[in-house]
């Protein structure tokens, strides 16, 4: 039996990859979805896909009155946030100019913080919400030559814990997924290599690479009543990933003392 109330999400960067398969899934678990990008011509392609539960909308995620509008736009307060609208401006350190560093910070880490106080100050005054963030492995593990893309998803991690702990009391529950390496959207381009992608994929404990799909399923839970007493977690979404450090190392079985009697 379908519910006759309406319930919104707000999916930012929702016009390619990640983001429009967490939109698809989001509309698919009864949400009316604003899909927010700036590519214009990708969220209406998405929106053309979902049909009328998605609504396309040019929002910049680091464009205060954009934001604003964006959400006075809704007929109510979302229910659910996704801040999934991010970039990656990848090269060593010694090179990297100050406009690119900043550039990422601004996108990634900035606009998250700025769509989910706007959105939370909204979701404060109704009945609370929830708030999901795409951090990434970046922002767990040290990656050479990721610009500021590493520093801006440890620092989501963060703000993902700062904002939980800030608006639990108003019923707003904000946790984050850090996705590892998956094939699609801007790792695209990484594994139209076949050899990177034989090598990776071989480092990946579940032995594989993951979907957007896999990081749509994470997503929609942690926004889904299913996570109602969960807040301030990051969930790696990884395959193992992130854990494996040890995982690789040689140690002689001879050191073993089970099964030796
Ligand atoms: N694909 C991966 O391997 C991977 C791994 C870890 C984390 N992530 C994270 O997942 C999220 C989605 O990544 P993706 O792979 O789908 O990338 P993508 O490049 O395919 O999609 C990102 C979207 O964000 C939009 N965007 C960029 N700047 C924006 C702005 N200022 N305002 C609004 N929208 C903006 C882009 O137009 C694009 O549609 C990102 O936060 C990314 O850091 C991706």
């Amino acid at each position: 039996m379908g519910s006759d109330v309406t319930k919104w999400a707000v999916v930012t960067g929702a016009g390619n990859g990640i983001g429009a398969v967490i939109a698809r899934h989001a509309v698919k678990e009864g949400y009316t979805v604003a899909a927010w990008d700036v590519d214009a011509e990708g969220v209406k392609a998405v929106a053309a896909d979902l049909g009328e539960a998605c609504v396309p909308a040019v929002v910049d995620v680091t464009d205060e009155a954009a934001v604003e509008s964006g959400l006075d736009a809704l007929p109510q307060a979302p229910e659910l946030l996704v801040n999934n609208a991010g970039i990656v401006r990848f090269g060593p350190l010694l090179d990297l100019p100050l406009e690119d560093w900043e550039q990422a910070l601004r996108v990634n880490l900035t606009g998250t913080f700025l769509v989910s106080r706007t959105a939370a100050r909204r979701m404060a005054a109704a009945d609370g919400g929830c708030i999901v963030n795409l951090a990434s492995v970046n922002g767990l593990a040290a990656a050479p030559r990721a610009g500021a893309y590493s520093s801006g998803k440890a620092g989501i991690v963060m703000l993902t814990e700062q904002m939980a702990m800030e608006w639990a009391s108003h019923g707003i529950r904000v946790n984050a997924v850090a996705p590892g390496l998956i094939h699609a959207g801007m790792s695209d381009a990484i594994y139209a290599d076949e050899e990177v992608r034989r090598v990776r994929q071989g480092r990946v404990p579940l032995g594989r690479l993951g979907s957007a799909d896999d990081i749509a399923n994470a997503v929609l839970f942690l926004g889904s009543d299913k996570a109602g007493y969960v807040t301030g977690q990051t969930l790696a979404v990884d395959g193992g990933l992130i854990k494996s450090t040890l995982a690789s190392l040689p140690r002689p079985k001879s050191v073993d003392s089970v099964g030796t009697d």
